[in-house]
């Protein structure tokens, strides 16, 4: 067998022909010094976006020369042997950012949770404290009112219809921030009546079809809420809509759900890429959409709306329609 021991690698360098020499080389004996070569073409690989089928591909063609070019079993036996080893070194950097990859997705799980119960804290300081605040009001302007002359109590019921006005706004958003119906019966239902409310105060018809009964995992549940969320307020703040659709169904062992616009459209590759980004909203639904093991696709295009699809892979277990909530 051949061993050589070549330079410093030139970034020109053909990978493939990097990664057959380097594992040759170890194969030959090659020790410490080839083994670090196969971590360093591993972090390489990680950094060029090569996927782990085209590494095992290049390893198995790598391996099979070597096999041939043996001159006996022992030697055969033996490049088998370095192989895996040569293997292993090389994907540890995968196996490292895998290992970061789920730290990190346990990490803003962890993140998502504490949003929710600070959400859950406001929507209820809005409920209840602002409503007992209104109460008040109301009771002091009831008071004032019985010592004023006839021809001001007009302006007084005006004062007190623009407060009903507010105590119900007060009360609709506390219940879209954080439905109750959202763990009563499901995230389903729960975008229904987010749409609703939506859709009355944008004067755009938003529609459902939701063909989709089964209830998830409370966080699966929440995260799809506050994507739905999120992208039918930049529906109503940006795309300058006539329609929105929603769109939510299995598809093969997954869940599907899908929020189109008929708006202005944008460049999602623009704001996505910008260097100074001022809106959270995408990339929080990114996030959202990571941290439960799904996806996001953006498709828009300025003039042609813009559809988001999330989707999500479902195990059995994740159905369930009469399981108590969190
Ligand atoms: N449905 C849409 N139609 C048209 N443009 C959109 C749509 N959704 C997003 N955009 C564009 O993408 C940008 C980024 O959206 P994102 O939700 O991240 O931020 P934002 O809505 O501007 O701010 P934030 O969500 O933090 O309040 C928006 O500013 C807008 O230009
Ligand atoms: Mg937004």
């Amino acid at each position: 067998m051949k061993t050589a021991v070549r330079g410093k690698t030139s970034p020109q360098t053909n990978f493939e022909d990097e990664y057959r020499s380097s594992l040759r080389e170890y194969a030959a004996g090659g020790g410490e010094l080839a083994l670090g070569r196969a971590y360093e073409l591993g972090r390489r690989a990680l950094n060029e976006q090569k996927s782990l089928i085209e590494m095992a591909s290049l390893h198995h063609q790598a391996v099979l020369a070597l096999i041939r070019d043996a001159e006996s079993d022992k030697q055969r036996e033996e490049s088998i042997r370095a192989g895996s080893e040569f293997l292993a070194e090389c994907l540890s950097p995968y196996e490292m950012a895998h290992r970061g990859f789920q730290d990190a997705v346990k990490a803003l799980r962890q993140l998502n949770e504490t949003l929710e119960e600070e959400i859950k804290r406001i929507a209820y300081a809005v409920h209840d404290e602002a409503g007992q605040l209104l109460v008040a009001v109301h009771l002091a302007l009831a008071e004032m009112a019985l010592e004023l002359p006839e021809a001001q109590q007009g302006q007084v019921t005006r004062i007190r219809e623009l407060l009903n006005e507010v105590e119900k706004h007060l009360r609709r958003y506390s219940h879209e921030l954080r439905p109750t119906i959202l763990d009563d019966l499901g995230w389903v239902p729960a975008i229904q009546f987010l749409a609703d409310g939506v859709s009355k105060r944008a004067n755009i018809p938003i529609r459902i079809d939701a063909i989709f009964s089964g209830r998830l995992a409370g966080p699966i549940e929440t995260a799809l809420y506050r994507i739905v969320q999120e992208a039918l307020n930049n529906a109503v703040k940006h795309a300058a809509a006539k329609n929105i659709w929603v769109r939510a169904r299995k598809e093969h062992h997954g869940l599907c759900c899908s929020i189109r616009d008929d708006g202005v459209g944008f460049d999602p590759h623009q704001v996505q890429t910008a260097s100074h980004r001022n809106g959270l909203g995408l990339v929080a639904m990114q996030e959202r959409v990571s941290a439960i093991g799904g996806t996001l696709q953006i498709e828009s295009r300025p003039g042609h709306g813009t559809e988001l699809s999330i989707r999500l892979p479902l195990e059995d277990s994740h159905a369930n329609s009469n399981r108590t909530r969190r």
